[in-house]
This record gives C-alpha cells, structure tokens and sequence, in this order.
C-alpha cells in the first residue's frame, strides 16, 4: 500500500469537526504522564544498517507486507448502537483511556509516518511506512468508537498543535521498542482476563485487543531486529539508558493505571496486579534485545512504584489547593518524586546473554 501521509489517511476516516473540542484539548495536554510526540534525527536514521540479520528482516517485511490486519480495523454494522451506557465513574476512567489511547497511537502513527517522509535507507523506509500504516488503522478504529461519547479527536489539529520532543535515534528505538512491547503485554493480558470471563468485558473494543496487540508485537519485532543488528546500541554506556527508559516506562504506566482503577475492577482486574503480570511478560520478552531487566520481585522496587503512585495522588491534591502553599507542596513532592525515582534507578538489576534466535513469537 502506497503511504503518502498517514496523517491525511487519517483525516479521511474522521468526520470534519469545526472548532478544537475539549477531547482536543485534553489529548493536549503536555502532563508528564500525558503521551508525547517525538521528532528525530533523520541522517542519522539512514546510516542504519540491518544488514547483519538481512534474512530475519526480510521475513519480518514479508509479513508485513502480507498485511493480516487490512480488514481487521473496522466497526461492524451490526454494533453501530450507542456503547456509552456506562456509571459515571467508570465513564470518565473509559473515556480518558480511550484519549490516551488514541494519543499514543497517533503519536506513533505521526512519527513513523514523519521518518518515512524524510529518509532516504530503503529498509527504514520500508518499515515506517509499514508501522504508519497500522497505527493509522489503530487510531481510526479508536475514533470510531469515541463518537458513541460524542467525541471526535481532530488528529489533524493535535499533530500540528501538539509540542514534540526531539529524540537522538537510539532512544527512539528503546522508547518505542518498549511502548510497543509493553502494548502488546498490556493488551494481551486485558484480552485473556476478558476470553475466560466475558461477562466482564464492559465494551465492544476488547473484542480486537489480540489481532490488534500481534500488529504492536511486530513493530516490536523490528526495533528488537533494528538494535541486534547494531550491538553498540545494547552495550557500554547504553545499558545506563536501557535501565532509564525501562524504569521510565514501567513507573509511568504504574502510576497512570492506579490513577483509573475502576477501569480495571470492572474487567475484573486489580491494578497493583495487572500492571505486574504486564511487568512480567515484558520483562519476558524483552530478554530478546535488552541485557537487562528490572527485578520487579525485589519488594523495595514495589515500595518504591506504589510510592510514587503516593507523590503522584499528593501532587494532585496540591494542584488542586493553588495558590502559593498548593506550588510549595507540588514542589516538596516534585523532589520526594526525583528522589524516588533514582532510588529505584540504582536498584540491582538482571544481567542476561542474548539469544542467538532474536525473533519471537506473541504466544501469551
Ligand atoms: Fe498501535
Ligand atoms: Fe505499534
């Protein structure tokens, strides 16, 4: 399929709003815990190389060229009814996972999309177009259901009005090659919870979380390619930035998931759980690229999340006082924050070898 702007294809699937709507500006939003936009390096991105794994890419590309998913994204007339009949708790949780949802999508969507356009390597052009094409199905499929709330995120608006974050290429490729991975555990472990007990699955959309998770595998899958074939990435100085992102990921989505519990009670989930039996298949797959992998057993490490999801409710509370003591203590828990965070940085981690076989299969 010939991708010009996924951003354009996108815009086709999404009915013409007038002025930005509040979804809009929510999806916005530029909270440290708020989906990001990012920019590259694009020269730098066309002097990678894959040639070292040349026969794995080639299978990898033929599977995405086989395009399993093409028609997989679509709402069925059959279910074209309001699905938005939810309590009011649990609305607003839904609601904002679904924006969240979408902004990261779009977000992913944007960027491959955007490094597509600006380099020249036919193998990172192959790709990008590839994973711009997906995502832009994801998101599309999102804003399908959204407007049963009555919200249509204009993706158009958001991709120009959004900040973005400049990020050298490696640290796109062990951001992504995590967000993707750690999608796919996410989505995988709402989908089997839901496949044994179905009464709990509040919503039509869970229905497309495991077809929907192998595309997010397979992005994976190319990052996990992209950073074997070039092993200085995976070595020296760099495990400090592995064991960064990691712990940034997995403390960001702890963090987010406790400040919506009721999206998971009513799946039947409790979030301390969930996220670490998410943990623990990331953890799993990861051993593919990453020479190490935090100890999420260690209870110190588990203190230490719960405690920043603390800092996190006592930054709320302050935001939500104003005024100078509110910015004092937003300060006071800005530091305890940093504090915990490094604490957990320089806890002892699991050193692995990597597999000579690099490739896996999504078999949770
Ligand atoms: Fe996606
Ligand atoms: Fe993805």
């Amino acid at each position: 399929m010939n991708l010009d702007s996924a951003e354009s294809m996108l815009q086709s699937q999404i009915p013409a709003k007038g002025s930005v709507n509040e979804s809009t500006k929510m999806a916005l939003e530029d909270a440290v815990l708020s989906p990001r936009f990012y920019t590259t390096d694009f020269k730098e991105m066309d002097r990678i190389s894959i040639d070292a794994l040349r026969p794995e890419w080639d299978a990898l590309m033929a599977e995405y060229e086989g395009d399993n998913n093409a028609d997989h994204f679509q709402r069925p007339a059959d279910m074209d009814k309001d699905y938005s009949n939810l309590h009011p708790a649990l609305y607003d949780e839904f609601v904002e996972f679904l924006i969240s949802s979408i902004t990261s999508e779009f977000s992913g969507c944007i960027l491959y999309a955007e490094i597509k356009r600006k380099v020249s390597n036919p193998d990172m052009r192959n790709l990008f177009g590839y994973m711009a094409r997906d995502e832009s199905r994801h998101a599309g499929f999102i804003n399908q259901w959204l407007k049963d709330f009555n919200i249509g995120i204009d993706l158009g608006f958001l991709a120009k009005a959004k900040k973005y974050t400049y990020f050298k290429p490696k640290f796109i490729f062990y951001a992504t090659y995590l967000s993707e991975k750690i999608g796919y555990a996410r989505y995988i472990t709402i989908f089997r919870e839901l496949e044994s007990r179905p009464e709990t699955r509040f919503h039509p959309i869970f229905l497309w979380f495991e077809r929907w998770c192998n595309d997010e595998f397979r992005h994976g899958e190319s990052f996990a390619l992209i950073m074997r074939a070039n092993p200085h990435l995976l070595r020296g100085g760099n495990v400090y930035w592995i064991r960064f992102f990691l712990l940034a990921v997995y403390a960001t989505m702890y963090v987010r998931d406790h400040c919506r519990p009721m999206l998971h009670h009513e799946m039947g989930l409790e979030s301390t759980s969930y996220d670490y039996e998410v943990f623990r298949i990331t953890n799993e797959i990861t051993r593919q690229v990453f020479p190490v992998s935090l100890d999420i057993d260690n209870p110190a490490f588990r203190e230490g999340l719960a405690h920043l999801f603390h800092i996190q409710t006592q930054m709320d509370k302050a935001k939500a006082r104003g005024g100078l003591i509110g910015a004092l203590q937003r300060a006071r828990w800005a530091v305890s924050g940093a504090a915990t965070f490094v604490r957990l940085y320089f806890m002892p981690v699991q050193h692995h070898t990597l597999p000579v076989q690099v490739r896996m299969a999504p078999a949770w």
